[in-house]
């Protein structure tokens, strides 16, 4: 087999067998074929586009590229969530111990912030002390012993996805159906649950900006995760506005505490129940939807979710006590700025895209691969869509640490925020489910 014929074979459409799409991955990760050479079979399956049983082919290929965890000491079902990645996404921190406060058992690997989207373990850091890095062997213990763990993802699991993601990322290739399910699949099975249920984002601030092009990635996540022996399900949900009032790291953890209290805003809290009630199901601790809500919903009132919260915070190292003192406890930025508008108004749109390019302009972001990031600064949104404002009101307040950002971040959000004269109704922030 060689290198030439398979990116040939791509180029003119034809299908790929297993053992050629094995080859490249193999090869590639054990330093035989150069990035050039994959850099153009990739651009040739972005173009040609894989069949299914391509995709699954690359799927294997990059699971079997590393470790897998082996979450199978752990008595009974253990489930899993995964987001495509989308601006104020805090969904996974109150997910993991609300599903676990109420039998589930969670076992979560987590990514960092990609783009101008933010990431789950970068949220985490910002709780003093708390270790987002655990070894298998202490992910595996935490979980059977209370239920739940969060780890970012190491360097051991699908190796070959983090090299084909870098040459993406510098080859214009990143937005590809097959490339992306492929990319994110393969990191869930090695992560070892037995059900993961993924929530698809789409609109401003996803990858994806059309609902059609949510619902093929959706139905391939979906069947490529069940053709590898796992449940799956998806929910295709609304990025075109950030999702809940925060956008920034420890205001985002703060947020999360406060749905965990029951106090949380309603999209949130709204998406939160469609996902966790999945994993409550399908994990086999409810019967159906209804009855896995009712039993969140119970969990929320009774003060078990947020007391796993501050079970999981304390077992991964981090000072529990942020529960009941995040402003005091959580990094703070030193300034803290209200943005307005000059005018009056129903607010009739959010730019996502742009809320999450202005939260990487104060820092909170990470624009380079591994470069430092501040927990402390970000958004904090006053008013939602569809609320009327008057001129001069505050809309959002602006936490910084440098005040030259300042200027340039009110102009992002001028241009992230539209006004309409006439009322406006706020999206539904689940658009479809696969179940
Ligand atoms: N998230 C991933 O893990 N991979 C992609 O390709 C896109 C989003």
């Amino acid at each position: 087999m060689n290198i030439l014929d398979i990116i040939a074979k791509k180029r003119d459409g034809l299908a790929l067998g297993d053992d050629e799409i094995g080859f490249v991955v193999d090869n590639y990760v054990h330093g035989e074929i150069h990035d050039y050479q994959v850099a153009a079979f990739l651009m040739a399956t972005y173009l040609q586009g894989l069949s299914e049983n391509e995709t699954l082919a690359l799927t294997r290929a990059m699971v079997d590229s590393g470790e897998r965890m082996d979450l199978s000491r752990i008595p009974g079902i253990k489930v899993d969530k995964h987001s495509t990645g989308g601006v104020g996404d805090k969904v996974s921190l109150v997910v993991v111990p609300l599903v676990a406060a109420v039998g589930g058992r969670v076992a979560k690997m987590t990514g960092r912030a990609l783009g101008h989207t933010g990431g789950t373990a970068d949220k985490l850091d910002s709780i003093p002390g708390f270790r987002t890095q655990l070894g298998m062997e202490e992910f595996v213990d935490q979980v059977s012993k209370i239920g739940l763990a969060i780890t970012a993802q190491t360097a051991e699991v699908c190796p070959a996805d983090k090299m084909i993601y870098s040459l993406r990322d510098a080859t214009a290739t990143v937005s590809s159906p097959p490339l992306i399910a492929s990319s994110i699949v393969s990191k869930k099975i090695a992560g070892g649950a037995d059900v993961i249920v993924y929530d698809v984002k789409v609109g401003s601030g996803a990858f994806l900006k059309t609902v059609e092009e949510a619902r093929e990635l959706a139905g391939t996540l979906v069947n490529l995760t069940v053709k590898l022996d796992r449940k799956a399900s998806a929910v295709i949900s609304n990025m075109d506005q950030p999702l809940g009032e925060a956008v920034g790291n420890s205001l985002e953890v703060e947020e999360a505490i406060d749905v965990l209290k029951g106090r949380g805003p309603a999209d949130l809290t709204e998406l939160c129940f469609a996902i966790g009630s999945r994993m409550l199901m399908m994990g086999g601790v409810a019967g159906d939807l209804s009855e896995a809500a009712d039993k969140l919903d119970d969990a929320i009132h009774s003060g078990q979710a947020i007391k796993k919260f501050a079970e999981l915070i304390s077992y991964q190292g981090g000072d529990e006590r942020v529960i009941e003192s995040p402003r005091e406890l959580l990094p703070h930025a030193s300034y803290v700025d209200d943005f307005t508008l000059a005018e009056e108004g129903y607010i009739g749109r959010i730019d996502a895209e742009m809320v999450g390019r202005a939260v990487l302009e104060l820092g909170a972001g990470r624009r380079e691969k591994d470069a430092p990031i501040d927990p402390s600064v970000g958004l904090l949104f006053l008013r939602d869509v569809g609320d009327y404002v008057s001129a001069g009101e505050p809309v959002v307040q602006l936490h910084a640490n440098d005040p030259h950002k300042l200027i340039a971040v009110a102009e992002m959000l001028e241009s992230a925020i539209t006004l309409s004269a006439e009322p406006v109704e706020r999206a539904p922030i689940i658009l479809e489910s696969f179940d």
